[in-house]
């Protein structure tokens, strides 16, 4: 859009990240914490799932990293205590994300169970959900006073969009939309067109329920939804 160029970076797409992010780990949680309830295939399935997600955890962190808080630091010098807590925090979090990913390895492989990777969960979560609360807040605070959103958006295609291939975006895409519930200011702020809310996104925030792409399907944790702030 033309004012792109001109109105203040709005970052609900780091908003949809964050809330789809926190929505697996607690959905994770509810499966792991009744195992007796899984099937050995639902199990590696998790695991998979679990791998992928605090993969593309450290490829949000780095991008953060490498790209957004430099960008930030040179509009805005005075803004660096912030952006050093932000970069601080990422490394706290570096070994509790090895971590979990280990172990998710090791659920897949059948080396350990469901409740060693809940241990790795519990270590990461609070870190984890703390560093997100104060990125939305004092982090996204400094990128929308200096940033346009045509910037915003070049960074995301620089950092992480640029490097995925068309199935991996399609995939990350559907898992950001799962559990939305697509009140109407946020509907707006996402800029899509009713033919594509209708036919492709709003089926999408329904696809936890979907047995086959889901390895929600059939559980309680298919009932959590992406808590996606409008304000
Ligand atoms: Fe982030
Ligand atoms: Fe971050």
């Amino acid at each position: 859009m033309a004012d792109d160029l001109t109105r203040p970076a709005d970052t609900l797409t780091m908003s949809l990240f964050h809330s789809a992010l926190r929505r697996d780990l607690e959905r994770a949680r509810i499966l792991l914490e009744s195992p007796g309830t899984l099937s050995p295939r639902r199990i590696r399935r998790l695991g998979r799932h679990l791998l992928w997600l605090m993969g593309n955890l450290r490829w949000h962190h780095e991008g953060e990293d490498h790209y957004l808080w430099p960008l930030l630091l040179e509009r805005d010098p005075g803004s660096s205590a912030v952006l050093d807590a932000m970069k601080s925090e990422h490394d706290t979090l570096d070994e509790p994300l090895l971590r979990l990913e280990s172990r998710a390895r090791g659920l897949i492989a059948g080396r350990i169970g469901p409740s060693e990777v809940l241990t790795a969960l519990d270590a990461l979560d609070k870190p984890l959900m703390k560093h997100l609360a104060h990125e939305e807040g004092e982090g996204m605070a400094i990128v929308s006073r200096v940033l346009s959103h045509q910037e915003w958006n070049e960074f995301e295609q620089r950092a992480w969009i640029d490097g995925f291939t068309a199935a991996q975006s399609v995939r990350f895409l559907a898992w950001m939309a799962d559990g939305v519930e697509w009140r109407e200011p946020i509907r707006r702020r996402t800029g899509l067109s009713a033919p594509l809310y209708w036919s492709v996104v709003r089926p999408l925030s329904f696809i936890a329920r979907v047995p086959g792409p889901s390895v929600w399907a059939g559980t309680p944790a298919a009932r959590v939804k992406s808590q996606v702030a409008s304000a």
